[in-house]
């Protein structure tokens, strides 16, 4: 057991809301309450209710789910809206001046933009896509820093029915290929680079590279420029942002679409090789997204919302991209890192843009927590009134740091659990009305029938743990895995016979029935919140040719929550002195250069070989073991080879 689990397991601080936000809060105990009771009665009736309350419909569903081809679902496939016309048009009555997106660059530069603004903006490039050839159903690759443009090209995607594919601008060239051709994209959008802690990112360059190597399907590759770095443009194929978008109307006639309709694919780790091109539809993906910033973060008029997560990740579609600007809320956006230029930024785009609902990951949490209390208490936070945390489970510590050190001992800690696949929170605290347990996500929403399973499938009783898996279908879930219906059922559905949504998290269930998430329990890591499969980076690593075999466990990491420990086998001799350190940076850098620097493993060991059964399993809950420096007082009996495991511990 990881310290984290040990020290969640035996928390017992319980937090009740405060008075004030009791009383401010959207939703209080009573509505709450009359929400579980309708969902319990009339699962479907619950959402088809709440979709034709808070989206704007071109035609009416007559039918709220489809699953005549379960458990391939399809919501509210009959009826017709666009997802851009709900998060901007239908508010430009009202909220024509109202901030929208509120941008803070890395280097500090600032800039607006009301509802109207971004109307126009994304028009002209609805207009732009629409000029270089793409079509409703086409695939479009958004490969951009965190910046308005990115959420302008998402949201004009949108409007005319393509396909969008965002994958992090962290993502090499290699990896960002892979994703272009799984989706057989027409169109990459990108910059000519990103700016991050005071480095220009080159972006335009790794898309050069990913083309030079193939992905036959990509027509056009649109520039925007951001850094003004010297990039080559290829005629014909290249061409830049500003000067597609000249002359173009800032009107632009959104296309409606049925709401099944693919809004995006996202690419997420799994526990084979290939990442996955996760699939969401509109109206329903729409739906929860919008709901649960009303929910979990209570958004109204007077909020300013900054939730910390790239666009390149399923938070930034559901939190900054899609879900906010479909409440008419204010967003901050931020090109930047936390650190930089020092350990207050984001204290300071907190205090100077007026943010009062804070969301981020654990891992930041913790990474700024080392810098001490004194540097947030130069800001002035008080406007902050909740905050949210996502991506793995925080521990107890940062949990009270968080709530006292951030939210002055008043704002309520939100703990979110949700995947790119469940488009939208799932488990998670009402602000105004849940008790909150330092480290648990506390309950399934209203409509979400996630519960803990044995080994058998069968619910299991409070005081105990098992599989979390989800019972009914819910809207925001994923349509499928692009092009591949069957890996979307052996992954998620094959466990328990097509019954649960098999999530891959472990959970327990407390004495009040609350939940909370232990980990993983596939083969998948969390390294500071960003999936990876253990597989992806082997086989990133199997690729180098002096590398013969290679494994990959998690070792837990005190900022990272989980760090990469790779054991390599070499096909020359075992390395040692400066020769090993040599090659242990060779492979981390070709990693990167395969992934992407997230991946990059922490720890190499070289060894003759990997500690296997007989019949040739590496087994890794010994490698865990090894990685974590602890004794092996695991059975070794059936191993191949046991003198493998001293060598490895040596090394
Ligand atoms: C996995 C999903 C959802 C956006 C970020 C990550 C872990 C996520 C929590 C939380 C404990 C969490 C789970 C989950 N996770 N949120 N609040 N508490 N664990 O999305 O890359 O799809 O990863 O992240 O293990 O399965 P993702």
């Amino acid at each position: 057991m990881s310290n984290n689990i040990e020290s969640i397991l035996t928390e017992t601080r319980v937090f009740e809301p405060s008075a004030a936000i009791k009383q401010q809060a959207g939703i209080n105990a009573d509505k709450l309450a009359a929400m579980y009771a309708k969902a319990e009665q009339d699962h479907v009736g619950f959402w088809a209710d709440l979709a034709k309350e808070k989206l704007s419909w071109h035609k009416p569903f007559t039918q709220a789910l489809d699953d005549s081809k379960a458990p391939l679902y399809r919501w509210f496939s009959d009826g017709e809206l666009n997802v851009s016309y709900n998060c901007i048009d239908r508010h430009l009555d009202t909220k024509s001046d109202k901030l929208a997106i509120i941008f803070e660059g890395d280097k500090g530069d600032v800039h607006h933009y009301t509802y109207q603004e971004l109307h126009d903006e994304v028009c002209r490039f609805a207009n732009t896509l629409k000029t270089q050839g793409i079509k409703q159903g086409d695939r479009v690759i958004i490969y951009m820093p965190m910046i308005p443009q990115a959420v302008i090209a998402m949201q004009a995607c949108a409007r005319v029915g393509a396909i969008h594919s965002v994958v992090f601008g962290g993502f090499s060239a290699e990896a960002l290929k892979d994703r272009v051709e799984n989706a057989a994209a027409k169109m990459i959008i990108t910059t000519d680079g990103g700016l991050r802690g005071g480095k220009a990112i080159p972006l335009k360059g790794a898309v050069d590279q990913a083309l030079a190597k193939g992905c036959d399907s990509v027509k056009k590759v649109i520039v925007y420029q951001r850094t003004k770095q010297d990039v080559p443009m290829q005629a014909g194929r290249d061409i830049w942002w500003h000067e597609a978008e000249a002359g173009m109307s800032n009107y632009h006639d959104p296309v409606m679409l049925p709401a099944d309709h693919p809004l995006f694919l996202l690419y997420t780790s799994g526990s084979t090789g290939t990442p996955k091109g996760v699939q969401h539809g509109s109206g329903g993906y729409l739906l929860n997204a919008m709901l649960t910033n009303e929910w979990m973060f209570d958004l109204n008029d007077q909020d300013v919302f900054w939730c910390t997560a790239d666009v390149g990740w399923i938070t930034g579609h559901s939190y900054v991209a899609y879900g906010p600007l479909a409440m008419g809320a204010t967003i901050v956006m931020f090109e930047g890192v936390p650190t930089y230029p020092d350990a207050g930024r984001f204290w300071q785009v907190c205090q100077d843009h007026g943010v009062t609902v804070f969301y981020t990951a654990p891992t930041a949490i913790r990474a700024l927590m080392k810098f001490g209390k004194d540097i947030p208490a130069q800001y002035d936070l008080s406007k902050l009134r909740i905050l949210g945390t996502v991506g793995e489970p925080i521990n107890p510590e940062a949990w009270m740091w968080y709530h006292e050190v951030i939210g002055r001992g008043e704002c309520p800690i939100i703990d979110t659990w949700w995947q790119t696949e469940t488009g939208a929170h799932m488990i998670a605290p009402f602000p105004g009305v849940t008790p909150l347990k330092p480290g648990s996500c506390t309950r399934p929403l209203p409509g979400i029938d996630a519960i803990v399973v044995d080994e058998e499938g069968n619910e299991i009783g409070n005081n105990s743990g098992g599989y979390l898996v989800v019972r009914k279908p819910w809207p925001s879930m994923l349509q499928t895995v692009w092009g591949d219906d069957q890996r979307y059922i052996d992954t998620y559905y094959a466990k328990f016979n097509n019954k649960y949504y098999v999530v891959g998290d472990s959970a327990h269930k407390d004495a009040d029935g609350y939940i909370w998430i232990l980990g993983r329990i596939d083969d998948v890591l969390n390294v500071s919140g960003h999936r990876l499969g253990t597989m992806e980076i082997e086989s990133a690593l199997v690729a180098h040719p002096k590398v013969a075999e290679a494994a990959v466990v998690g070792k837990p990491h005190d900022v990272k929550g989980e760090s990469v420990f790779a054991f390599v086998v070499l096909n020359t001799d075992l390395p040692a002195g400066a020769e090993r350190d040599a090659m242990v940076n060779e492979l981390r850098n070709w990693v990167a250069q395969e992934i992407g620097p997230i991946a990059k493993p922490d720890d190499i060991r070289f060894g003759t070989n990997l500690p296997k059964t007989r019949s040739g399993k590496i087994m890794r809950r010994l490698l865990r073991t090894i990685a974590k420096g602890e004794e092996i007082t695991q059975d070794t009996s059936t191993l191949e080879d046991p003198s493998i495991l001293k060598q490895l511990q040596q090394a």
